[in-house]
């Protein structure tokens, strides 16, 4: 039993005027949702930890019953719990009322967001008034557009580039939070859902939204949280 929390950044200034790319900071509502979020986090790892000492209580009592001789077992130790962000501000900005003695902290250039090469930091409307082909290439193939401009991302990049970190995730037992951005998102997301690649793109991962996947033997259980103000 484990758990694999995800969420975007928190609501970014960049996202207020609909820009995309970039290295921005916080709003002042995407600063509310991370001191929400630590204070949510810490109450799953607590809640997460009672689980499995009453589960550990239960096994244990079990035993007793069918063989009073038998010794208990002793306390499992407490998983450890990552914190994983991008290197852009907006994740790191995110996580930063989460504590780093009660949490694993790193920061992963893997995790950043798709990169829109000569469109960084543009709007979707600029780019469509300035570079209406290139605008419509990517509507009509928004999974294998790649941006032009040194370095540009397409979809397909994303999920190559991600792919080693899902593979980390498969072997991990650990419980971890990762805080990163609309594209990674919905491919961790789909992978673990068994969302076809097409629909990738598509995907609807809103902002202060917090996914907990828990991996199962046939599949995988999905919560949603959704931060309100
Ligand atoms: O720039 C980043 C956006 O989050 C990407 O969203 O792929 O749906 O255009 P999009």
């Amino acid at each position: 039993e484990r758990q694999i929390w995800l969420t975007r950044h928190g609501e970014s200034t960049d996202n207020i005027i609909g820009r995309i790319g970039g290295n921005a900071c916080l709003s002042a509502k995407g600063r509310r949702f991370a001191e929400c979020l630590a204070k949510f986090i810490s109450k799953q790892k607590i809640a997460f930890r009672q689980q499995q000492l009453a589960k550990h209580k239960a096994d244990v009592e079990a035993e007793q019953q069918s063989d009073p001789s038998a010794i208990p077992a002793p306390e499992p130790p407490e998983k450890n719990f990552h914190v994983w962000t991008s290197l852009l501000q907006r994740t790191i900005d995110t996580v930063e009322h989460i504590d780093p003695k009660e949490f694993g902290i790193m920061h992963i250039r893997f995790l950043n967001e798709i990169y829109a090469g000569l469109y960084e930091e543009m709007t979707y409307r600029e780019i469509e008034q300035l570079y209406p082909n290139e605008y419509n290439a990517r509507k009509n193939n928004k999974l294998y557009y790649r941006y032009p401009g040194m370095g540009g991302e397409s979809y397909l990049d994303v999920i190559h580039r991600v792919n080693p970190l899902i593979v980390e995730l498969e072997r991990m037992t650990d419980n971890i939070l990762i805080v990163t951005h609309q594209v990674v998102l919905r491919i961790i997301l789909a992978y673990f859902l068994d969302v076809d690649k097409e629909s990738v793109p598509d995907m609807p991962v809103p902002l202060h939204t917090i996914y907990c996947l828990e991996p199962k033997p046939y599949g995988t259980k999905l919560t949603k949280w959704r931060y309100d103000e």
